[in-house]
């Protein structure tokens, strides 16, 4: 640990130590009980910009030590809780880019914006796994897979800390949460994750190993338990785990109010003093929104009870962290507002949002050609709130939250309009419903106006009442009267594409067939809409891939590919087994043909031919996963362990190689440990996770 740190704790008080633990949340405070936090010397404050935070730093500089204060916000995809920000595509959209570099750039966009706003600090990226996808928080993720996840979560904090995290334009990011919140019984919010510690070093634990590796200076301890035991109280987790394995030296902050949850919502302590010993104990360094820690901590440790040692510790780590960040030479950050949301920066957001769009199913009537009239229906069709989704000024309390949308934006209908204006084709909107019944619905003229086009484009998916945290779904199914909108519209007999404009898979399996072509597009953020458009059009030729399983019907979750084998072909009596959609999914509006699949064992190199034999230029992402054949404990059917993305111009072909490490086959076994059993293994690469779609190789691992 630096002397510097090292010499300003030797300074301080027990009350100053115990202060930098505290984060305080702003626009609950209200300005003048935040002003008097800063003056205690409260290390944190989130949710707070402009000119009061410039207050509350001001009155930290001039506390006793002048420790700054760090400034935290939820900059989940893009600076989106400013009115004026980028607004990027969700993770989730942002991830059927299977693009790593894609993700970086997105990093990078959003820690100058943030930074250009005079904060420090994003609670971002979220690396829990999708896999019951009735929970809330689905588009904040990156999907299901942790292999994928860790990639691109690893390649968002290089982008959001740069090369140096002290740079003017590098904002901190923060892993979170830690651990296993995804995977909620039932899929409701925070509630406990029914995994064994086994279980959770096998699936959830490696995208956060990947944070460590890439970096990451901050990690969030969830909301919820793991085996019965509460994250914020869970040492094992948090220091034997967390700390001393994965040897994290960057600071833990809790997620909102753990501290006085473990008494409030989780019954294992009886009062705040005891939640406080518990939480400091585990290993949480700075407490969010859980202002009683501070009284309790002080009392606890001037009692004897919680040694001083443990706050030694977290104070460490937090002004370790901000002397990383060169808080101590330059506590604030030089203001830019030039740079929010400007030219480029829509640029990398749109780039972002047309490859986030994912083609799931094509008859043959995209790209659009030769309609003359085009019908554009359904409310998520022209509605930018559901394009952005969660975490923007819309959804949170910000100063702008009230406010109408800020330009620039395009809408999927706006979208539409302007390219067929191009093209001298007439389109027309209907709202038709949306999501949820409205008095604006009219189903009867939508389908009027649909009967005169000769191409229809249906807008379907949810709204930001359905999904957040706390918006659970039990249904996954097509929302108030969309499915009755789209059998209306499917009678006409004139061709329908249906888009997808949602937080999450939904349970599309009658639309998947009855539509002639089906179009995912999740929440493409402020340009999704031109981008839809653009492949719509073919001006763009799709390239997402799903990083994360549809779902036949709610009952049918969690249908995620890495599943574990067992009896039964895994098969409901009434559903088949296999997803609506895959794993790695996607169409192109050309095509891709693989052979010649080899892997070496000893140089653990796989190589294979990819060509494109249609017509088009596309890019390929070209998957690898592998199965154990006989292993200690059961493991997946298959595992994605790398993959590439390949630009081929139409008739080119390619051979792409893949240098994989030996741990990459490796299990968790019965003692926890990570280790590579010898003996037979199947390796597979294609076009996507689908067996029919996979070239293999069998091969043996010696000991
Ligand atoms: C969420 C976190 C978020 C925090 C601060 C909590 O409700 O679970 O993901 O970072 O609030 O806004």
């Amino acid at each position: 640990m630096s002397s510097r740190v090292e010499a300003l704790l030797a300074q301080m008080t027990l009350e100053e130590k115990v202060a930098q633990m505290v984060q305080i949340p702003y626009a609950q405070m209200g300005r003048k009980e935040a002003l008097a936090w800063a003056r205690r010397g409260a290390g944190s404050f989130l949710h707070v910009l402009g000119d009061d935070a410039r207050e509350v730093q001001q009155a930290a500089l001039h506390t006793r030590l002048g420790i700054p204060v760090l400034f935290g916000i939820d900059a989940v995809r893009g600076h989106a809780l400013n009115d004026h920000a980028t607004i990027f595509p969700s993770p989730l959209a942002c991830a059927c880019g299977w693009d790593p570099a894609l993700t970086r750039e997105m990093g990078r966009v959003t820690a100058r914006e943030v930074s250009a706003d005079g904060l420090h600090w994003t609670f971002a990226p979220l690396l829990c796994l999708s896999r019951d996808t009735r929970w809330g928080r689905v588009d904040e993720t990156f999907g299901e897979d942790p292999f994928l996840t860790g990639e691109l979560a690893a390649a968002m904090i290089e982008g959001l800390q740069g090369d140096d995290l002290a740079a003017p334009e590098s904002i901190a990011a923060c892993a979170k949460h830690y651990l296993a919140y995804g995977e909620a019984t039932g899929a409701r919010d925070a509630y406990d994750s029914s995994v064994t510690c086994r279980k959770v070093r096998e699936v959830f634990l490696p995208p956060f190993k990947r944070a460590v590796e890439a970096g990451c200076a901050t990690f969030m301890t969830a909301y919820g338990a793991v085996d019965g035991t509460p994250l914020t109280a869970d040492g094992h987790m948090l220091r034997d785990i967390l700390r001393d394995e994965l040897g994290f030296d960057g600071f833990v902050v809790t997620d909102w109010a753990n501290v006085t949850s473990l008494v409030t919502r989780q019954h294992v302590a009886a009062d705040a003093e005891e939640a406080s010993l518990l939480a400091a104990q585990a290993g949480n360094d700075m407490m969010m929104n859980s202002p009683e820690f501070y009284e309790c901590a002080l009392r606890l440790v001037r009692e004897g009870r919680l040694s001083e040692a443990v706050i030694d510790g977290a104070v460490r780590h937090i002004l370790g962290v901000k002397e990383r960040m060169g808080l101590f030479e330059r506590p604030e950050k030089p203001e830019n507002p030039g740079c929010i949301g400007c030219e480029a920066h829509q640029q990398a957001a749109l780039d972002a949002a047309r490859r986030s769009v994912t083609l799931l199913k094509n008859d043959g009537v995209l790209p659009l050609s030769g309609v003359r009239r085009l019908a554009v229906i359904g409310g998520n069709a022209d509605d930018i709130r559901a394009q952005y989704g969660d975490w923007t000024y819309f959804t949170h309390p910000t100063p702008s939250a009230k406010h109408p949308p800020v330009r620039p934006y395009t809408t999927i209908r706006e979208g539409l309009e302007a390219l067929a204006r191009e093209r001298s084709v007439a389109c027309n909107y209907a709202y038709g419903c949306g999501p949820l019944p409205s008095e604006r619905d009219d189903l009867d003229a939508a389908v009027s106006l649909a009967r005169e086009a000769d191409a229809i484009v249906l807008v379907v998916g949810d709204e930001i009442r359905q999904f957040g945290e706390g918006k659970d779904r039990a249904d996954l199914a097509l929302s108030g009267r969309q499915a009755a909108l789209f059998d209306r519209l499917r009678a006409l007999g004139i061709p329908l594409v249906t888009v997808l404009l949602a937080s999450k898979p939904l349970a599309l399996e009658r639309v998947a067939e009855a539509s002639d072509a089906l179009l995912a597009a999740f929440n493409g953020g402020a340009h999704g809409g031109q981008a839809v458009a653009e492949v719509l059009f073919g001006e763009v030729n799709p390239s997402g891939r799903l990083p994360i399983s549809f779902p036949r019907h709610s009952g049918q979750v969690p249908v995620y590919y890495n599943q574990l084998p067992g009896w039964h072909d895994g098969q409901y009596c009434d559903l088949p087994a296999t997803p609506l959609f895959a794993f790695g999914e996607g169409l192109s509006y050309t095509a891709f043909a693989y052979d010649s699949l080899t892997f070496d064992a000893r140089t653990l190199t796989a190589s294979v031919r990819v060509a494109n034999t249609g017509s088009r230029a596309g890019r390929e992402t070209v998957q690898v996963y592998f199965r154990d054949e006989v292993s200690s404990v059961l493991t997946p059917v298959k595992t994605l362990i790398a993959f590439a993305q390949v630009e081929l111009a139409p008739g080119e072909a390619r051979e792409v190689v893949f240098h994989l490490r030996r741990e990459a086959f490796s299990l968790v076994n019965r003692e926890e440990r990570r280790v590579v059993e010898p003996g037979s293994f199947v390796l597979m690469a294609g076009h996507s996770s689908r067996d029919e779609d996979l070239l293999s190789v069998r091969f043996t691992l010696e000991g």
